[in-house]
């Protein structure tokens, strides 16, 4: 029984002794012996390489007419090709705001502040135009003394003067919950 095991173990060592000689061979770089050939050689095509299968010889194709990509809502545009201020299509929960409330402390404090003063470290130690306070009167522009979440929204979708588009950084819906605690939140006088 003994006799056994021991050759079992000897068999099993010089297994793992090959094994880790053929790993090894053709230096640092080799990707070694290859079992799955599909995945090392992909027979999928670059997106700007040429392709034998579409007729303009083309790997990336242009999206079909009057279609959007899955969860993408265009922005509606006014005759003169300036976006729309829209209202905000979701009700505001609890969670909302403080998800609102997180995202902009992730991705918009570090120009604008966590206050909203317009002194965040990217200003204050990175030199970036310093942006307007949010509760200065320069956004006194609706009769509720604040700018619509509509306008917020936009600037955080396409940018605005100094600052770029932030469309990237957060999805349509979330962009909204940040727009909301904005105005909410760091517009308004006497609220924190
Ligand atoms: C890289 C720095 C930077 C970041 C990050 C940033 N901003 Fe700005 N923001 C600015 C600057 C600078 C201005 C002033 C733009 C100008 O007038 O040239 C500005 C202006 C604004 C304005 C006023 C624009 C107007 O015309 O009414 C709003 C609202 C605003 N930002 C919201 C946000 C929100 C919300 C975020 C996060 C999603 C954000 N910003 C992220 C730099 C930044």
């Amino acid at each position: 029984m003994l006799l056994i095991r021991g050759q079992v173990v000897k068999s099993l060592l010089l297994g793992i002794f090959l094994i880790s000689l053929v790993s090894c061979s053709g230096g640092r770089n080799s990707t070694g012996y290859s079992i799955i050939n599909d995945m090392i050689y992909s027979e999928t095509y670059e997106a700007f390489s040429d392709s034998q299968i579409h007729e303009n010889g083309q790997s990336m194709q242009a999206p079909p007419a009057n279609t959007i990509a899955r969860g993408f809502m265009p922005h509606e545009m006014d005759e003169d090709d300036v976006p729309v201020v829209m209202e905000n299509p979701n009700t505001m929960t609890a969670y909302g705001w403080k998800r609102g409330e997180l995202l902009y402390n992730s991705t918009c404090a570090a120009c604008h502040g966590e206050d909203g003063q317009g002194k965040g470290l990217v200003v204050t130690q990175g030199g970036f135009p310093n942006p307007p306070k949010f509760k200065s009167r320069s956004f006194k522009y609706s009769k509720k003394d604040k700018k619509p979440a509509g306008h917020i929204y936009n600037v955080i979708t396409f940018g605005s003067g100094n600052m770029p588009s932030h469309a990237q950084q957060l999805y349509a819906e979330d962009r909204w919950l940040v727009a909301e605690y904005v105005r909410e939140r760091l517009m308004t006088k006497g609220k924190k």
